[in-house]
């Protein structure tokens, strides 16, 4: 059978690529690899460090893109791979334009998709934005679902998904974290660090950019004033909107420092070697829990309960104060730090990726 995986964005692939590579363990698979580019360093950064070599790349990435651009233009990319490839099946993954796109080409190719991560839901249209439209629009033209938790498959389940097209893997994040954290981690950055405690920031969202962004720049600004014994790392996500706001209001802050996007080795070692994290996004709230480390969520939902409920995150919006409050508390209550800092792991057991192979071949077997 013709399997072919559709991506185009970092955490797509972070997530993808020990798919990928089980999928190319078993001989009776042709696995076929088609970036959407969507994003193009980011992007690379994790292919290069599971060694996977795409086959196709629609090469898509423009500054300042809008999410027209990027849906209309992997559409279109998508109709020659499709005529080419005629696959069995087609992988998605997640809640990105690419994920979308990909999936709404091979429904009109007429080929079955797969969609892993399937039902995590906030059920607010705008947060995450376009998110939360992308992941339901998936889930409607699905075929199996790779749901990473219960909780993911009861709400596919509520929304009257079939409950034979629904599997509980695990996520394959948790099998990629596996591969990543090294107690001998070292880097010019972790030395630059060294006796402070760390705080790592990454901010990116669409719905934050503009002054939700600012308020949470500022807060952090406002830490670091407050709090001689913190150093904040900030890897960079590349959009240029992002760029421009933190350029401006981190100018002349000793103790953040900006560096580029780490690859995904150096960003889950330093998150382990963190005090605590700041973040929008969405892939590090699940991979905070099974490191034990706290996570102040800057959103006004999360899709992820399950790390809430762990205890290792919080949700604490953009405003201002309440970051600053919630960040103070870690960095001066030890009870309050301890308490959201068991490691407690509830995405699986790093085994996602078998799983969802394995299902696959069961189920084209009995076809
Ligand atoms: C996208 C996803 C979001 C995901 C995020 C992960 C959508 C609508 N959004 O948002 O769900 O959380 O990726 O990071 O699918 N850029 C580069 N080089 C890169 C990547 C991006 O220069 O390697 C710049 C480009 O100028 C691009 C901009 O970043 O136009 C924004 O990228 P885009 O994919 O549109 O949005 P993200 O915020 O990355
Ligand atoms: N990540 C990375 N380098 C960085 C920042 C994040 O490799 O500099 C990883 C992180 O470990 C997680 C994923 O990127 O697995 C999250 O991606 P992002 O925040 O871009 O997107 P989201 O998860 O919000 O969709």
């Amino acid at each position: 059978m013709k399997i072919i995986t559709i991506f185009g964005t970092r955490p797509e692939a972070i997530k993808m690529c020990p798919v990928i590579k089980e999928l190319k363990k078993r001989p009776e698979i042709e696995c076929r690899v088609c970036l959407t580019g969507q994003h193009k360093e980011m992007l690379q950064q994790v292919m290069d460090l599971f060694h996977i070599q795409a086959d196709y790349n629609l090469q898509i990435m423009k500054q300042n893109q809008t999410l027209s651009m990027i849906t209309s233009e992997i559409l279109n990319g998508l109709d020659i791979v499709f005529e080419k490839e005629q696959p069995d099946l087609v992988l998605v993954h997640g809640d990105t334009s690419s994920s979308f796109a990909a999936a709404l080409a091979a429904f009109y190719h007429q080929v079955p998709i797969g969609h892993v991560e399937a039902g995590l839901r906030t059920y607010n249209m705008q947060s995450p934005y376009p998110e939360e439209f992308n992941r339901q629009a998936v889930d409607l033209i699905t075929d199996i679902y790779f749901a990473p938790t219960e909780l993911a498959k009861k709400q596919l389940l509520n929304e009257g998904k079939n409950e034979s097209k629904i599997f509980v893997t695990g996520n394959t994040v948790i099998d990629a974290l596996k591969t990543t954290v090294s107690e001998e981690y070292q880097s010019d950055v972790l030395d630059w660090c060294k006796g402070s405690k760390i705080i790592l920031l990454t901010a990116h969202r669409r719905e934050n950019i503009g002054t939700p962004m600012e308020h949470i720049f500022e807060a952090v600004k406002r830490i670091v004033t407050n709090y001689d014994e913190v150093k904040v790392v900030y890897p960079i996500h590349k959009n240029p909107k992002v760029r421009s706001i933190a350029n401006r209001i981190f100018e002349g802050c000793e103790r953040i420092k900006m560096i580029e996007p780490l690859d995904v080795y150096d960003f889950h070692n330093f998150m382990d070697r963190s005090y605590l994290i700041l973040t929008d996004s969405g892939g590090i709230q699940e991979e905070a829990p099974a490191l034990g480390k706290p996570v102040l969520v800057m959103r006004d939902t999360t899709e992820r309960p399950e790390g809430v409920e762990a205890g290792t995150l919080k949700l604490v919006g953009t405003d201002e104060d309440a970051i600053v409050l919630e960040t103070e508390k870690l960095l001066s209550d030890v009870n309050a730090y301890t308490s959201m800092s068991n490691a407690m792991n509830p995405y699986g057991d790093g085994n996602a990726s078998r799983r969802i192979v394995d299902i696959i071949q069961k189920i084209f077997k009995e076809k």
